[in-house]
């Protein structure tokens, strides 16, 4: 009880460039497990839209070890969840937050709430992940800190309740009141260091001392306000997912990022339980459970063993321990059973729930939403796929090598590059993403590591979706009256393509029995 109590899985999540890298570094300093800053940049994969696949696959080295970063702070056991910069992977982040607790949302002072803020929110609601938010780069020109929040509310649905507050902003700024602790942070630039807290009471004369009389007063008739506007914080409320705790700071300068850990390591939710489609399955259950969230490749193309990832929901995993593979119904040992610190990866004996475990898998034998237990017959719900943006039909580019393409093209997919459909009307295979990226991942990946060739070819679709109708006969005549436009997924469900957005709500309009899911999971 005591080992889940003190767990606390998590995932830093923003919009590429607003400082997810530099605040989780700045979370290792205080984890002792880097000495410097600067240790896990390499690990970010260069954000821009032209980025290729070779620079990234040069720094994948990396990635594979820092996929999970856990230390101790104050008792607590940190899991960080590291998700990929690049939002072209942005649908292994969706499914990374499948496996946290609750989550660190990042967001720009300047920039406020950007898309990619907003899907990750809207994942966060879907699963009622309760989420902080860190509203950072505090030391640059920004926005309203009021407005800001306001904005937050707005575009993220959630309500937000401030745990600190900047004094000045910009050149201007010069540090953060800890609303939580009811103590004031002077900002004193320095990257490497932790900066110095200072007790000082609100009303005190000490305040004017230390910021200025103008900013003293900004402050007061600031957090008077706050107290005015804003409810008492209340655990439950944010556990619950329903209000979402907001801290300022700058990360790079580390500043305002203590308040955050400090407070996030007390609040945050330990391991939940977790629902399967049997039952739901509490982390203080006695028998070891876990499913796989993540499934990463090998560099080295001579060795095509991969690491899955699992999230241990249950019990207690143990080294050499006989589990049972659900869905192959097959019974494993793992000998070499690997935990991530920071650079750094270990064999471990054991794991409790909240915790991550890297499996070795060299062949091919895990997929995501694979579950694992000690023989009981279970499947873990909420790993959604998203309806993808992008399509393109592929093709077999050499005749020679069918077997070697189809076998990559499968394993591909279990590891969740992308996702593929079989159009019923012509057998042609389409395969779907959500960023140009994954088109050339599989590429590059099906030559170098299964030694096949594809080649693309352009198909022009608006959207894929899933569809159902408790009424079989609107349903075979949907199918019937789409036949060009039907596919079936990989596990065999079926999907309607739309070519347009009209075509979709045409369709949505003249089948009102039929339901259309935006995501696999419904
Ligand atoms: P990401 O992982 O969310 O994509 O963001 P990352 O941490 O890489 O930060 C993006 C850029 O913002 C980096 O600059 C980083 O140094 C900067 N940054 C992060 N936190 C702060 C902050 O509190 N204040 C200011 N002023 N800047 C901040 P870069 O130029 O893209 O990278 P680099 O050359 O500095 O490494």
């Amino acid at each position: 009880m005591n080992e889940i109590e003190r767990r606390r899985t998590f995932a830093i999540i923003s919009h590429p460039d607003a400082g997810k890298t530099t605040l989780t570094e700045k979370f290792l300093l205080f984890g002792g497990q880097i000495q410097v800053a600067g240790a896990v940049k390499s690990n970010k994969i260069k954000k821009t839209a032209t980025s290729d696949w070779m620079d990234i696959e040069k720094q994948r080295g990396i990635s594979v070890s820092t996929s999970v970063m856990e230390f101790d702070y104050e008792g607590y056991k940190v899991n960080i969840l590291d998700t990929p910069g690049h939002q072209d992977f942005a649908e292994d982040t969706y499914r990374t937050l499948t496996a946290v607790d609750s989550a660190i949302i990042v967001v720009d002072s300047a920039k406020g709430v950007e898309t990619q803020t907003r899907k990750l929110m809207e994942v966060c609601r879907m699963r009622n992940t309760p989420v902080i938010i860190f509203i950072n780069k505090m030391d640059r020109e920004g926005r309203d800190p009021f407005d800001l929040l306001d904005q937050l509310e707005e575009e993220l649905k959630i309500k937000t309740l401030p745990l600190s507050w900047p004094i000045g902003q910009g050149l201007r700024f010069k540090g953060v009141y800890n609303i939580y602790e009811q103590n004031l942070n002077l900002f004193t630039p320095n990257k490497q260091r932790v900066t110095e807290t200072i007790e000082v009471e609100i009303s005190s004369e000490e305040l004017d001392n230390q910021v200025g009389t103008d900013f003293a007063q900004q402050l007061r008739n600031d957090i008077e306000l706050i107290d005015g506007v804003y409810p008492e914080f209340n655990i439950e409320e944010y556990r619950a997912a329903q209000t979402a705790p907001v801290f300022f700071g700058s990360a790079l300068n580390n500043f305002g990022v203590q308040e955050l850990l400090n407070c996030f390591v007390k609040i945050a939710p330990s391991p939940k339980p977790t629902q399967a489609e049997e039952r739901i399955v509490a982390p203080e259950d006695s028998s070891f459970t876990g499913f796989i969230f993540k499934i990463t490749a090998n560099i080295d193309p001579n060795h095509r063993s991969c690491i899955a990832f699992c999230k241990v929901c249950s019990g207690k995993f143990e080294r050499n321990q006989p589990y049972l593979h659900v869905r192959n119904k097959k019974t494993m040992r793992f000998s070499s059973p690997t935990q991530f610190m920071a650079q750094r990866k270990s064999t471990v004996d054991s794991a409790f729930p909240g915790d991550i475990v890297g499996l070795p898998d060299s062949g091919g034998q895990f997929k995501i939403g694979d579950t694992l237990t000690e023989g009981e017959i279970l499947h873990f719900k909420g790993l959604p796929s998203f309806s993808p943006e992008l399509f393109k039909y592929i093709e077999n580019d050499d005749p020679m090598k069918s077997k070697q393409f189809t076998k990559g093209l499968e394993q591909l997919m279990n590891e969740g590059v992308a996702q593929l459909f079989i159009n019923q009307f012509n057998n042609r295979k389409i395969v779907g993403t959500v960023g140009q990226l994954q088109f050339e991942v599989i590429q590059y990946r099906l030559e170098h590591e299964y030694n096949a060739k594809c080649r693309w070819e352009p198909v022009h679709l608006h959207k894929a979706c899933w569809i159902e109708a408790d009424n079989e006969v609107e349903l075979e005549n949907f199918k019937k009256r789409k036949y060009q436009y039907m596919a079936k997924d990989t596990e065999g469900r079926d999907v309607f393509l739309a070519d347009s957005s009209y075509m979709l709500t045409m369709a949505q309009q003249d089948f009102e029995h039929v339901k259309f899911h935006f995501t696999s999971e419904f």
